[in-house]
């Protein structure tokens, strides 16, 4: 049996394939086709590892995974066999040439994973996150909770408790929302709070006034619960609140920056929002994505700061100040809303990534999210200042009006017909990503045609170079 078995067993230390990987697919192989049969004794650890000049460790994983996967089993005091019963499958297992294996890895190593081009908006700038201060806190935080950090913690739907409040005290002392803990919610990205938010709160018949223009991700949420829209014109001072009361269920907007234009709504828009939806009974969800970023001056108060119903949602992410795959957002929720949006988040999972969350709960109590926020801000204030003198100094047929803050700048046409989503398209063919704000309205006739640029992500020099591109492009349209 050990010349059949070792003879089948070639492996080649100059494949990409691990030696522990080779063994064990050989020796699956073996199994599966019958050329080593149930009930089989394999040689013990040591002997297969001299005999194939390669670690015992190696042989050990290899005949451990082949245990996991039912394929061999450990008999007390007799060694490792094929389990019984096995017999043969009597299926036709091509075999895994070594050409065959090469090439699948190499398909592998193939995948491209793209970066945001000039100027994608809403990108943070990933290169200045401090990874391994972040990384040290995750090695901190699996030393201390250790295995409670890695089972299933269902009870800890809404997220790891340290987070949560350490969460409710960031926002109560930076953005006015004043919150129990108990009240937050944390999700996978504030996509997935707006998607939740519309299965709890929405049915076919419901109503759900948005900014127009506004956050597409928004909408599409609200559409997939079957409701309809209402949409809000937004003007210079942003969304302008609705005077016939009708039925709404729901406003969704963008108070501190509005998305996508950059206007920072006043106080009084903000009262007759909050009056609106006391009159009409409607939830309001506060989308604070990117408050943090205000470059002259301290950023505003929240919207949910000013309100005394009760019936405002405040929606944040991570995705903006810290980075957008650690897919972290958060929710702060009327108390009468949090049982049942708990629910309904175990619907989709038992919880989000707890080494995640409990890292970032860390990293919010050591201060080295506000120290990160601050180098982000400077960085950030710099790049619009570049960002805008440049456009100033290649004379861009664009105004742009809200330069105190922000991620992106949204530029209007100074020629009202011009065609957006043309120039968009010619951009793009020149390897830029400046979307249209007409992307953004359902009905373009409500703003003025302009575009979208975002510059945290992106260089100086690269801010430079590429509005140059885009200058060249604009004279087209001229
Ligand atoms: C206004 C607004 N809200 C929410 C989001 C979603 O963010 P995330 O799901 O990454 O938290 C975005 C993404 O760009 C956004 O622009």
């Amino acid at each position: 049996m050990k010349r059949t078995l070792w003879a089948t067993l070639a492996l080649d230390r100059r494949q990409p394939a691990t030696l522990q990987d080779q063994l064990s697919s050989s020796l699956r192989e073996a199994i599966q086709t019958g050329s080593i049969s149930s009930g089989t004794m394999l040689p013990s650890t040591r002997e297969l590892a001299s005999e194939l000049a390669i670690s015992r460790n190696t042989v050990i994983a290899a005949y451990d995974r082949l245990m996991g996967e039912g394929y061999l089993e450990s008999k007390p005091r007799s060694g490792i066999m094929v389990r019984e019963g096995l017999g043969s499958f009597g299926i036709a297992v091509a075999p895994t040439s070594k050409t065959d294996s090469r090439l699948s890895l190499k398909r592998r190593l193939k995948f491209e994973v793209p970066l945001p081009k000039p100027f994608h908006p809403c990108q943070p700038d990933v290169n200045l996150f401090p990874m391994s201060m972040w990384n040290r806190m995750r090695n901190r935080v699996l030393r201390r909770y250790g295995a409670g950090l890695l089972h299933y913690q269902s009870s800890f739907a809404l997220g790891w408790p340290e987070l949560r409040h350490a969460l409710a005290e960031y926002l109560r002392s930076n953005r006015g929302v004043q919150c129990g803990w108990q009240n937050i919610a944390i999700t996978s990205g504030s996509q997935q709070a707006l998607f939740l938010l519309g299965q709890l709160l929405l049915k076919r018949s419901s109503v759900v006034a948005c900014e127009n223009p506004g956050y597409v991700g928004a909408r599409a949420a609200f559409l997939h619960a079957g409701a309809k829209l209402r949409l809000l014109p937004v003007d210079e001072l942003g969304v302008v609140p609705p005077q016939k009361t009708g039925q709404v269920d729901l406003v969704y907007a963008t108070p501190s920056r509005q998305f996508p234009t950059g206007a920072t709504l006043p106080v009084a828009r903000r009262t007759a929002l909050l009056e609106y939806i006391q009159r009409a009974g409607a939830w309001m969800v506060e989308d604070d994505y990117d408050s943090e970023f205000r470059y002259t001056r301290p950023p505003l108060p929240s919207l949910h700061s000013l309100d005394r119903s009760g019936r405002v949602i405040y929606l944040g992410t991570m995705s903006k100040v810290l980075l957008p795959t650690l897919r972290i957002g958060y929710l702060v929720l009327p108390d009468s809303l949090v049982a049942g949006f708990e629910s309904l988040r175990l619907v989709t999972e038992d919880h989000g990534p707890m080494i995640d969350q409990a890292t970032l709960a860390e990293f919010l109590l050591q201060g080295g999210f506000y120290s990160h926020i601050r180098r982000c801000r400077k960085n950030y204030a710099k790049r619009l200042e570049v960002f805008l003198r440049v456009a100033e100094q290649l004379r861009l047929p664009l105004e742009f009006r809200f330069t105190d803050g922000g991620m992106n700048q949204t530029g209007l046409f100074h020629d009202s017909s011009t065609d957006d989503v043309a120039v968009s398209k010619a951009l793009s063919q020149a390897g830029l990503d400046v979307r249209a704000l007409s992307h953004y309205s359902s009905n373009t006739k409500q703003y003025r045609p302009g575009l979208v640029f975002g510059f945290t992500a992106f260089s100086p020099a690269t801010i430079r170079n590429s509005l140059k591109v885009v200058a060249q492009v604009l004279e087209k349209f001229a």
